[in-house]
């Protein structure tokens, strides 16, 4: 296809057309015409089941987003992307993620332009290190042993780590302590530093560009927690790391280069996790571990690359959120998780999702007339029942969903993981079938109820249903199950990305935020003049600062 809209192409209005047949179609249906749905539209691949049957499609439906995807030569993008293209555009770069799971000797992506030396080296050196932190070789200035690791970050330096530590909770040091800083609130870091031991507590700090100020900002406190401890500066060397692309700037921060673990400008923020930034997973699990994380993305990897689009996860799952966001006007998508190590999950797939795809122009910079990224909201699967399921149940909107549920749990106890299962199904049933006023009048009547009670009752308990979910199987949440996980979505973001043909990579909307912060703070601590805001700002600005001198 050329540059043009996809919204322009043949696949496209095929599917509009078809989407009318769908809209007047019950998924009830659908299951009652066809006791193979489940066979027909279920996949397995890389530890991981998808039972995408309790979608809104049809195989007319599933063939009309493969012909979609035909047509914007998803099979190429994903070529360009494996073979280090530049599909960055607007920052003139490769995005080579991949590379940090690539397994074996070979050269990556290609023998021209191999990024693994570098790649393998400086695993070698997180390797090392976080060895030397896990048996107490590595001494803090006093000569204790670390206990607690901070990692001071944010976004993609922070969501990762923290959603990954939290899921191999079964994996860790017993004698080690990982904590997470990442908001600029002091309250944050106070409560990071709460307890904590100056004498064995190491911090990292985790910050592609080393210009974040959340970051910077937290470890300068954590800098000077450490040097007033110690009455000197000499004891930053042993107790602070950071992971970087950028040397000068960790080294002006005033951490050793020795104690540095870099990373590359290929390596989006929100796709780092298996890059260094991943050093307090491998401090806290073991390098082992962090293979296995790495070897389970690896296999997704492969999977994405080399499986027919029909049977392939992330292209489903891609076309599928299209279908909903463009097709069927779905504004949200939930996550949900019943697996107690998924808990970041969420959080982590906002920013993933959100943060990649949500963009109002194509790579050439036209502006798109359809709908990109949804909201992509979630929580834990039983909590959230109990919180905003009800919505998705009888409110008004369409609300797709995916929920992701063990077979076994990390901690097993008697009777916990058939409840859990059970819940987690009859959810999905629960949305698939609803339930029709005359199936809640039956039930209305078999509590006891009779004539106007029933009738004034029922509409209350009707779910209208049809509403559609994904159900992802895995047998326990090992490294490899997360690895393989954690890469279907960042290639599902992918999927989407090239059928609205844009740039999943850049993320230039956050910048203008953090442009006039820098002009307000400057007002409010009187380094800088002021400026000219609109009335509510400035309304703003004038309360704070009055507040402030009265405090
Ligand atoms: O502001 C957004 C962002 O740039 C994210 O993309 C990134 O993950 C986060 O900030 C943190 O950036 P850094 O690792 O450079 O501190």
């Amino acid at each position: 296809m050329s540059s043009e809209l996809v919204s322009r192409s043949e696949a496209w209005a095929a599917l509009e057309r078809h989407r009318d047949c769908v809209c007047a179609l019950h998924m009830r249906e659908l299951f009652e015409s066809d006791p193979r749905r489940f066979d027909r539209f279920s996949v397995e691949a890389c530890g991981l089941l998808l039972d995408y049957s309790k979608n809104r499609i049809t195989e007319e439906t599933l063939a009309g987003l493969l012909a979609l995807a035909e047509e914007v030569e998803l099979g190429r993008w994903v070529e360009r992307l494996f073979q280090g293209e530049h599909v960055n555009t607007t920052e003139d770069r490769p995005a080579l993620h991949m590379a940090l799971r690539h397994r074996g000797s070979a050269a990556f992506p290609s023998s021209s332009f191999d990024v693994m030396p570098p790649v393998r080296a400086v695993r070698e050196r997180v390797r090392a290190f976080a060895g030397s932190v896990r048996n107490g070789d590595w001494k803090g200035y006093g000569g204790e042993r670390v206990r607690t690791v901070i990692n001071i970050g944010i976004g993609g330096s922070d969501l990762g780590p923290a959603m990954v530590a939290h899921a191999l909770g079964p994996y860790r040091h017993p004698a080690l302590e990982l904590r997470f800083v990442s908001n600029l609130d002091s309250s944050a870091l106070a409560d990071a530093l709460s307890g904590a031991d100056p004498e064995s507590t190491l911090f990292i700090v985790a910050s592609k560009t080393f210009g974040t100020e959340e970051t910077l900002m937290n470890a300068r406190s954590a800098r000077a927690w450490v040097s007033d401890h110690f009455g000197t500066d000499d004891a930053v060397s042993r107790h602070f790391v950071a992971v970087s692309t950028q040397t000068e700037r960790v080294v002006s921060f005033g951490i050793d280069p020795e104690n540095m673990f870099g990373f590359w400008d290929w390596v989006g923020g929100r796709y780092s996790v298996w890059s260094a930034i991943g050093l307090p997973i491998v401090i806290l699990t073991g390098m082992d571990c962090f293979e296995d994380f790495l070897a389970g993305a690896a296999d997704m990897d492969e999977h994405f690359r080399d499986t027919e689009p029909a049977r392939n996860l992330p292209v489903l799952l891609g076309l599928l959120a299209v279908w909903y966001r463009n097709f069927l006007a779905a504004a949200t998508h939930t996550v949900l998780p019943y697996d107690y190590g998924l808990r970041l999950f969420p959080d982590y797939l906002q920013q993933l999702e959100m943060e990649s795809n949500g963009k109002h122009v194509t790579r050439e910079g036209v502006a798109v007339d359809y709908e990109t990224c949804p909201v992509v909201w979630g929580g834990l699967g039983n909590n959230a029942q109990h919180a905003f399921y009800q919505m998705i149940h009888q409110g008004t909107s369409l609300v797709s969903s995916d929920f992701i549920v063990p077979v076994r749990s990390q901690y097993p106890l008697p009777g916990h993981e058939d409840a859990v299962l059970a819940n987690a199904l009859a959810q999905t049933e629960a949305l698939m079938r609803g339930r029709t006023v005359d199936e809640a009048s039956a039930s209305l009547i078999a509590s006891g109820l009779a004539g106007e009670a029933v009738s004034a009752r029922a509409p209350h308990q009707v779910l209208a249903g049809n509403q559609p979910s994904n159900t992802i199987v895995y047998e326990t949440l090992t490294p490899r199950v997360l690895g393989a996980l954690t890469a279907l979505y960042e290639h599902k973001v992918f999927v989407q990305s090239v059928v609205w043909g844009i740039n999943p990579f850049d993320q230039w909307g956050v910048e203008l935020g953090k442009e006039l912060a820098k002009v307000i703070h400057a007002e409010l601590d009187g380094s800088g003049r002021e400026s000219e805001h609109d009335a509510s700002t400035s309304g703003l600005i004038a309360y704070v600062r009055t507040r402030r001198h009265r405090g």
